[in-house]
């Protein structure tokens, strides 16, 4: 952080907030709000002679309110830039000026009440995300007493506490008594792996880092009794195995189970009471002091800057990248890039490989000085175009300009186009192309596919990502599904126009399939949402034609679900068994003589 903040060509803005960003790769307008320091910063030398002199003592939030800091402070001890920074709502005040000691203590005068936040706007090519994590609060599993007994504590604040900057100078001692604990017990999974509470997915980091803290007291106190309760250890990194392999050979005991309940004893010992599975027995355990292995959460604020970004969030909440082998670091919109615990839970080294990453992306997507844009995108034909908005109502990178009414058409922004397709389908006047899956390719792909015995066929739909991602995985994995589906790739799900639909009914398909990532999944942001509309409006269409309307589905089949795509199939397989021939011609009759 000392070189970034020392480097000539970075700029760090400290103690400051993105409150907004407009633009499209390689002209991001940012505007941050820089809080005031009421420290000059370029001139503090952070000698601390402000410190003593101030009178407010609050917790220290970087020690977990293990220890106390001033109102004058400086967040931790290696903080860049190195100057302090006062807490004007913790001051006893500037206006009127009550206190003023640190004003006099300071012998270079860098005090200064009158400053006030700035704006700053700044103009990038790329973003890089890196807001970080949020631990658990263990509050509500009441069970383990976090908030009833002193000597329960959570990782992060056992990690300050053995940290030799820490308030304790590196050496744990229990709240109650400020003595070294003799014997320590870890409970796995706080907040993790849960269905419960918490949240379901592993937090990955936390295994390891119970395992060197065990090793940490192991090293420093070889008489200390530790003990590990754990659901399975996940020690899959390179050498990981062989430091939990260590931790066991130095007397760490591993039990197998989760504690259902903590009680505080007399003299503030806690006792223990877990099912150990390995040996189906009750067991009590009566340990000193408690250290929960809390997992992580995605960072305060990812949702703000998710809807200010346009980015796509996992169900979990955090930021999804574009494709999970092919662009890890990429986010779905064009030169957004994420690095650390933003987009998953990881360790140290795993997010500096993932920065490093982000940083080379990012790199060489400017390094040229011009940006080469995708050849899948949409163009607006001006003499079609009424400028009615839909297009920019629907697109999700707002890579559209609304044009004039009668005068100037709508405008597709190419570097901002991430080729979804969901303009073309939702402009109700045919006036936007999309170069590549064109209407005419689709066209005709529909009626090469059901040029000979199209009632014998399943037309399939399905998006780049996931369902076709899923189809190949169901090839892949040898798993049978009916050799009749016939399936069209498109970028999206939100590209499939109510037009191919009918144009399928048309050319004699009994059965259509829509399909497309799951809500929440969509690699273009939300627009299978308008793939969920659309399909909708489809239905009460065919219902009022007299077409039976289980005959068009929409499903959504994840990449992974490749026996969910051969579910689909199978499904599908069956709806058009029972579609009869007769049907099938009164359908191309009414489609055939009918506008929709
Ligand atoms: Fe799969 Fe949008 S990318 S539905």
């Amino acid at each position: 952080m000392t070189d970034v903040g020392r480097h000539p060509r970075i700029t760090l803005h400290t103690l400051s907030e993105v409150v907004d960003v407009k633009g499209y790769v390689g002209n991001f307008d940012v505007r941050i709000v820089k809080k005031a320091r009421y420290v000059d910063e370029k001139e503090c030398t952070a000698c601390g002679d402000c410190v003593p002199v101030c009178p407010v003592v609050r917790p220290d939030e970087f020690n977990l309110g293990l220890s106390s800091r001033k109102a004058v402070y400086t967040a931790f001890p290696q903080a860049v830039p190195s100057a302090y920074v006062v807490n004007i709502n913790e001051c006893l005040g500037h206006n009127p000026l009550v206190c003023s000691k640190c004003i006099e203590a300071c012998e270079k005068g860098c005090i200064n009440f009158h400053m006030s936040d700035e704006e700053i706007a700044e103009s990038v090519g790329s973003i890089v995300v890196a807001t970080g994590l949020k631990a658990y609060n263990p509050t509500e599993l009441d069970e383990y007493g976090y908030t009833r007994f002193e000597n329960v504590m959570t990782s992060l604040e056992f990690e300050r506490m053995v940290n030799a900057g820490g308030p304790s100078k590196g050496a744990p001692i229990r709240m109650t008594d400020r003595r070294r604990p003799r014997s320590v017990g870890f409970i796995q999974c706080v907040g993790s792996r849960s269905s419960r509470k918490g949240s379901e997915y592993c937090s990955n980091i936390c295994c390891m880092n119970t395992i060197k803290s065990t090793l940490v007291l192991k090293e420093h106190y070889p008489d200390i009794d530790v003990k590990v309760f754990y659901i399975d250890i996940r020690a899959f990194g390179k050498g990981f195995e062989a430091l939990y392999s260590r931790s066991r050979r130095q007397g760490v005991q591993y039990l197998r189970g989760l504690p259902g309940n903590v009680e505080e004893l007399d003299d503030k010992s806690l006792r223990v009471a877990v099912e150990n599975t390995a040996t189906a027995k009750i067991e009590f355990h009566d340990l000193e002091m408690l250290v929960l292995a809390v997992g992580i959460k995605p960072a305060s604020g990812t949702r703000r800057l998710q809807e200010m970004l346009g980015l796509q969030l996992t169900p979990d909440g955090f930021f999804l990248e574009a494709h999970p082998k092919l662009l890890p670091v990429d986010a779905a919109t064009r030169g957004i890039f994420y690095a650390g615990c933003a987009e998953a839970p990881k360790d140290i080294k795993e997010s500096v490989t993932q920065a490093s990453a982000a940083a080379a992306r990012a790199i060489r997507l400017m390094h040229k000085g011009e940006i080469t844009t995708e050849p899948i995108t949409s163009e607006i034909i001006p003499e079609k175009c009424t400028a009615c908005g839909k297009c920019v109502e629907v697109c999700p990178y707002n890579a559209i300009t609304k044009g004039i009414k009668k005068k100037t058409p709508s405008m597709v922004n190419t570097a901002a186009c991430s080729g979804c397709g969901t303009c073309g389908a939702e402009c109700p006047f045919d006036a936007i192309i999309m170069h590549h899956y064109s209407d005419d390719q689709i066209n005709n792909q529909i009626d090469s596919m059901l040029a000979a015995d199209a009632s014998e066929k399943i037309l399939a739909f399905a998006c780049n990502w996931c369902s076709y991602a899923g189809a190949d995985y169901a090839g892949v994995s040898r798993m049978q599904y009916p050799a009749n589906v016939r399936i069209i790739r498109t970028m999206c799900s939100g590209r499939v126009d109510e037009k191919f639909v009918w144009n399928g009914f048309l050319k004699g398909a009994p059965v259509v399939l829509v399909s497309g990532c799951h809500i929440g999944d969509c690699h273009y942001i939300d627009a299978n949402r308008w793939t969920e509309k659309r399909v909708a409006k489809i239905h009460k269409k065919m219902e009022k034609l007299g077409i039976r309307p289980e005959r068009l589905q929409l499903e959504w089949i994840s990449a992974a679900e490749g026996r969910r795509f051969a579910n689909v199939m199978r499904a599908m397989e069956e709806l058009r068994r029972g579609v009869s021939r007769q049907e099938i011609a009164e359908t191309v009759k009414i489609l055939g003589s009918s506008p929709k």
